[in-house]
C-alpha cells in the first residue's frame, strides 16, 4: 500500500519503536493517530511534528482496557472520516522463570500484548470493512520463536498474537483486509527498563547480548522495516544483515 495520505493508527507511539514509526510513517505522508497512556509525551512529539506541517492526533489510551480502545478507534475514525492502517505496537515484557513468575505478571503481559492487540483488530476490522480494506501490523518479536530461560512469559504472549495474526490474514484476505507479523529481534530502546518481574535479569540479557557482538537494531531501522513491511504487505516481516 502506498501510505501517503492514508490514516494510520500506531499504538506504543510515545517511546521506542513506536516513535520511531511515528516518524517514518509521518515522513512518508501518512497521518497518523498517536496512541500511548503517557498524554504529555505523545503531545510533545504532536508539537514537533505539527511544526513539520504533519497531520497527527493525540489519543492517549490504555491498550488493557476494551471500552477505552474501542472509543479511541472510534475518536480517530470520526477526525479523520477512515482507518487504513492499525500498527499493534504497544508491549511490555515479563521476566521470570515459568515455574516461579508472579502470574499476576503474566497476565499483565498478556492483557497488553494479546488482548490489546485483538480489542484493537476488532474495533478497526469494520471500520476497515467500510472503507473497502486495510492493513493490521502486529509487532511480535524473535523471542516467541526462541526459548530463551527466563522470557517465558513474554514468548508466549508474541506467539499467541503469531498465530491470532496469521489467522486473521486467512479470514480477512477476501475483505482486503492484510494481516502482517513484524518480528524485531534485540532493539535499542527502554523495553528492558520497562519489563516487569526479575528485570535485573532482563538487562542482564540485553547487555550479554551486546558484549557477545549479537544485533542489535535501532528503533529507526525497525521502523523503516514496519513501513517497508505496510507498503509491500508481506505476510511475515523479519529483520536483516
Ligand atoms: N526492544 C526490543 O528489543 C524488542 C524486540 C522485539 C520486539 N519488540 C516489540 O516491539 C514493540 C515496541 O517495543 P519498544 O522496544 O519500542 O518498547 P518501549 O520502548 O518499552 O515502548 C513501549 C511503548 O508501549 C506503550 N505502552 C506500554 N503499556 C501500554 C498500555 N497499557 N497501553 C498503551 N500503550 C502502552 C508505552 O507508552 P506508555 O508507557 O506511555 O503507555 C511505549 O510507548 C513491543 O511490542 C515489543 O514487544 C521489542
Amino acid at each position: 500500500m502506498d501510505v501517503s495520505g492514508k490514516v494510520v493508527i500506531i499504538t506504543g507511539a510515545s517511546e521506542g519503536i513506536g516513535r520511531a514509526a511515528v516518524q517514518c510513517f509521518t515522513e512518508a505522508g501518512a497521518k497518523v493517530v498517536l496512541v500511548a497512556r503517557s498524554r504529555e509525551k505523545l503531545e510533545s512529539l504532536a508539537e514537533e511534528l505539527r511544526a513539520q506541517k504533519r497531520d497527527v492526533l493525540v489519543l492517549p489510551t490504555d491498550m488493557r482496557d476494551c471500552g477505552a480502545v474501542k472509543l479511541m478507534v472510534d475518536q480517530a475514525c470520526d477526525h479523520f472520516g477512515r482507518i487504513d492502517i492499525l500498527i499493534n505496537n504497544a508491549g511490555q515484557s515479563a521476566a521470570g522463570p515459568v515455574a516461579t513468575i508472579d502470574v499476576a505478571h503474566f497476565r499483565l503481559i498478556m492483557e497488553l500484548n494479546v488482548y490489546g492487540a485483538l480489542y484493537a483488530i476488532q474495533a478497526v476490522v469494520p471500520k476497515m470493512r467500510l472503507g473497502g480494506g486495510g492493513e493490521i501490523l502486529n509487532i511480535s518479536s524473535m523471542v516467541s520463536k526462541l526459548r530463551l530461560p527466563g522470557l517465558g512469559t513474554y514468548a508466549a504472549t508474541k506467539a499467541a498474537l503469531n498465530l491470532l495474526s496469521a489467522t486473521a490474514r486467512v479470514e480477512l484476505a477476501a475483505e482486503n483486509i492484510r494481516v502482517i507479523t513484524v518480528f524485531p529481534r534485540t532493539t535499542a530502546t527502554d523495553f528492558g527498563k520497562h519489563a516487569v518481574g526479575d528485570t535485573a535479569l532482563r538487562e542482564r540479557q540485553r547487555s550479554g547480548a551486546a558484549r557477545s557482538g549479537q544485533v542489535i537494531d535501532s528503533a529507526e531501522y525497525v521502523a523503516k522495516k514496519i513501513l517497508e513491511a505496510a507498503q509491500t504487505e508481506p505476510e511475515e516481516m523479519y529483520m536483516e544483515g
